[in-house]
């Protein structure tokens, strides 16, 4: 276990306001072979923060969702190197057993927490990997048989989930935003079945008001009786407030951390930022950690049932 994941650790169990420590064992899986051959997403599990609900939660096709199924599929051209499960050629790669893994937590986590289903990715710094793990993140929930996601580029300052997507990068979430269009026009289907997206659109010289002004929140209310998952994009959180604002309106965080990279008092400032809001888990990217030190997470983590439908 790397020293950051050690001392986020460490800083979970001495909190004193009664936040849940982090006490279930990191996830690690084989690293990719891919081009990112030192990447690999690890999740750590912080659930008990996330209160088990047994309220009843509509489920997508409960309710009219016309105007998706109405929509033309578009073209991307995806970046291949990036979208792991984009690439036809790529049978099996480590990196997408690790996202797998991943999808496998959250499944465990919504066990638990009916409702959950709105993540926001985030990250104290720039480039620590947020629009790759969410992107890769959508695409392995979209390969169950019937589950309808949403991905979102919230991070309308430097918007560029399109560019993995190879898909449009507007009309995006800040048309809708600042009032100039309506939620169905900036949803796009992608060529996948049941993956949607909006993408953040040209960026804007305001993004803090647009993301402060009440319409996103609206957004993903309506949104979330429509999706199975819903992803959000956002920028990193220490620098600018924005993550904050957008993570109100989620269900939970998944914080994204880059191993031997990302200074402990940053990644512990930006989990103060979350202090009101659940982190699922934190994702530590790029992690070089050997298959051999980690097999016991990797077949902690496993989980068949999920794995069959992809
Ligand atoms: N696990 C990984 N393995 C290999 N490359 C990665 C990995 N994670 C991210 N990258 C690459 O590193 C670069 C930065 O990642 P990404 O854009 O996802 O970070 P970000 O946190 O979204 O950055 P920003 O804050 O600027 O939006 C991208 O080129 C991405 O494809
Ligand atoms: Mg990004």
């Amino acid at each position: 276990m790397s020293r950051i994941h050690e001392a986020l650790k460490r800083a979970e169990e001495e909190r004193e306001n009664g936040v849940a420590a982090v006490s279930a064992p990191a996830l690690r899986v084989e690293e990719s072979r891919s081009e990112f051959a030192s990447s690999g997403p690890r999740v750590s599990e912080d659930d008990r923060s996330l209160k088990a609900d047994s309220q009843s939660v509509s489920e997508p096709g409960d309710v009219d969702d016309g105007f998706l199924t109405a929509l033309p599929q578009q073209e991307w051209k995806p970046d291949l190197k990036r979208m792991l499960f984009m690439d036809r050629s790529r049978h099996y790669d480590p990196g997408m057993e690790e996202f797998r893994t991943l999808r496998s937590r959250l499944y465990q986590l919504k066990e638990k927490t009916k409702s959950l289903r709105t993540i926001m990715v985030a990250s104290a710094l720039p480039g620590e990997g947020k629009t790759f793990v969410s992107t890769n993140l959508a695409q392995a929930l979209v390969r169950q048989h019937g589950r309808r996601v949403l991905l979102i580029d919230a991070d309308v300052r430097k918007p560029h989930m399109h560019q993995s997507l190879g898909a449009a990068e507007a009309p995006g979430l800040v048309d809708y935003l600042s009032g100039s269009l309506n939620q169905e026009s900036v949803v796009q289907r992608g060529p996948l079945d049941n993956l949607f997206f909006i993408p953040g659109g040209k960026a804007v010289s305001n993004p803090s008001e647009l993301i402060a002004n009440g319409r996103l929140k609206a957004l993903l209310e309506n949104m979330r009786n429509l999706f199975h998952w819903i992803i959000v994009d956002s920028s990193p959180v220490v620098p600018v407030s924005d993550a904050t604002l957008v993570a109100s309106a989620c269900d939970g965080v998944l914080l994204v951390l880059q191993a031997d990279t990302t200074p402990v008092t940053i990644a512990q400032k930006a989990r103060q930022e979350f202090k009101n809001i659940p982190i699922l888990g934190v994702v530590l990217n790029r992690s070089k950690e050997s298959p051999a030190e980690s097999s016991y997470y990797y077949s902690y983590g496993r989980n068949r049932t999920f794995e069959q439908n992809s």
